[in-house]
């Protein structure tokens, strides 16, 4: 595709279409936008545009569309898999000036917000009238609900909960072409045609921008239990995992970390966690609910099931704080290991009884390309985020010789029926890999309904496929 570079004179359009003051084309806010949470990739925009309402993203893609000049939707910028990155330059659009809550429904257990809402600000938005909305990635404090949209995306309560495709009823999008559509209803069913409100959620940008979120909410529950098993081997702890269930109870998070990882959060984020020298692996196991006692049966039957598994202790948390400090371990580890190490974040995903031949044979590809991995993750979901750590590899082989070793980890993964990504995304970095999963056929039905949308290419060229 030939894209078109911003002369002065589609500059002095976009400045029409957006107001001067929401037009940024400085050299230090093109950096600050050339960038997400991938790695340490980054792609410089040639302009960032901020609207505020769907008016204007509507005459903005209209611009775009007509001109070819590519556009980059962007949330909060915490993405791993480089959807925000804007490869092609052109405009990068953020998201952050939609910032409203619009509605809060408690007649019907829904909320309309707009996509700039950063996720935790509507969790604890919705709490106040005593509802639940599940979906909490670890970048809660930071994400944007949009964003999440756009990924799909998950978090720890999704064994229970579900992750966001199960919230989301209804979306305002603006096409790639510049019309405005709702791309269902706010019911709770829907029979009528194709359904693309799923179709948006996921599909990283590339299909439209999303301008208004209608969500689903739940009643909160009153208690929580926490407790964290440890083992003495990963497998052990994987395997515990598809056990739990077949044992008829339903965490509302289970969680595995690797020692590693669990030492370096312990470093970085100043946890006091007494590490005992026999524990290799870890399951964070939460149960929710509003009768006390039918928790504390689920503990029972988990504690049965963990005996099985060579379980070496089982801490409970018992104060708020306990809590926090373990949610804290397990949430800030992707930020720990980057901090200390340079890394590249894989994101795995396999039916859950398949998790301890992944781990296994993730340790196994890694020894045989020379790489460390940190592994943690949704253990429930099956979904396991690995953290390459760069350590002994020479800059020749971290360059060269690592993407044969991720190219295994991905085709293991897929032959024990598992997917290249369970919530990360594929954005930029990932869209090599699709092959691995998907064949010609699937990938150009995938390239068809682009092009349908997106007739011109321009709406976050360069992502998944
Ligand atoms: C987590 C992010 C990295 O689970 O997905 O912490
Ligand atoms: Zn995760």
């Amino acid at each position: 595709m030939n894209y078109c570079k911003i002369s002065p004179e589609l500059l002095e359009q976009l400045i029409e279409i957006a107001g001067a003051e929401n037009v940024l084309t400085d050299k230090e806010s093109l950096g600050n936008y050339a960038h997400d949470e991938t790695e340490d990739l980054h792609y410089y925009p040639e302009v960032v545009v901020k609207p505020a309402d769907t008016a204007t993203i509507a005459t903005l893609l209209k611009f775009c569309n007509k001109y070819l000049v590519p556009l980059t939707p962007r949330g909060g910028g915490t993405g791993l898999s480089g959807g925000a990155l804007p490869v092609h330059g052109g405009v990068l659009l953020s998201m952050e000036r939609f910032k409203s809550i619009i509605e809060i429904d408690t007649d019907n257990l829904q909320a309309t917000v707009e996509p700039g809402v950063i996720t935790e600000e509507f969790i604890n938005a919705v709490a106040e009238h005593g509802l639940l909305y599940p979906v909490d990635p670890s970048s809660k404090g930071s994400c944007f609900i949009g964003g999440n949209v756009a990924h799909g995306s998950g978090g720890p309560r999704v064994v229970k909960y579900g992750t966001i495709r199960e919230y989301i009823l209804n979306l305002e999008v603006v096409l790639p072409t510049g019309e405005v559509i709702w791309t269902g209803a706010n019911t709770l069913k829907y029979a009528s045609g194709y359904n693309l409100t799923q179709m948006m959620i996921g599909s990283e940008g590339t299909l439209g921008i999303v301008t208004k979120i209608v969500t689903k909410l739940i009643p909160k529950s009153q208690h929580s239990v926490l407790m964290l098993a440890s083992f003495g081997e990963n497998e052990q702890a994987c395997a515990a995992v598809s056990a739990i269930f077949r044992a008829g109870v339903t965490p509302s998070a289970l969680e595995f970390m690797e020692r590693k990882g669990v030492e370096w959060v312990i470093r970085y984020d100043d946890i006091r966690f007494d590490l005992k020298d026999d524990a290799n692996a870890f399951l964070l196991i939460e149960f929710d609910g509003d009768d006390m006692d039918m928790i504390f049966k689920d503990c029972e039957k988990v504690n049965t099931v963990l005996e099985e598994f060579d379980c070496s202790d089982v801490l409970f948390a018992d104060t708020a704080q306990q809590k926090e400090d373990l949610w804290r371990m397990r949430r800030t580890m992707a930020e720990s290991v980057k901090s200390n190490s340079v890394y590249k974040e894989e994101d795995t995903v396999v039916p859950r009884a398949a998790l301890p031949k992944l781990i296994n044979g993730i340790k196994e590809i890694g020894s045989k390309y020379g790489f460390e991995s940190v592994c943690y993750g949704h253990a429930g979901d099956g979904n396991l985020h690995i953290n390459i750590i760069k350590a002994g590899m020479s800059d020749e082989d971290w360059k060269n010789k690592l993407k044969d070793g991720i190219r295994e980890v991905f085709v293991l993964t897929a032959a024990l029926g598992g997917t290249i990504s369970g919530e990360h995304g594929i954005g930029l970095v990932q869209k090599e890999f699709m092959p691995i999963k998907y064949s010609e056929v699937h990938l150009n039905l995938m390239r068809s309904i682009k092009r349908v949308f997106d007739p011109n290419g321009i709406l976050n060229p360069g992502k998944i496929f």
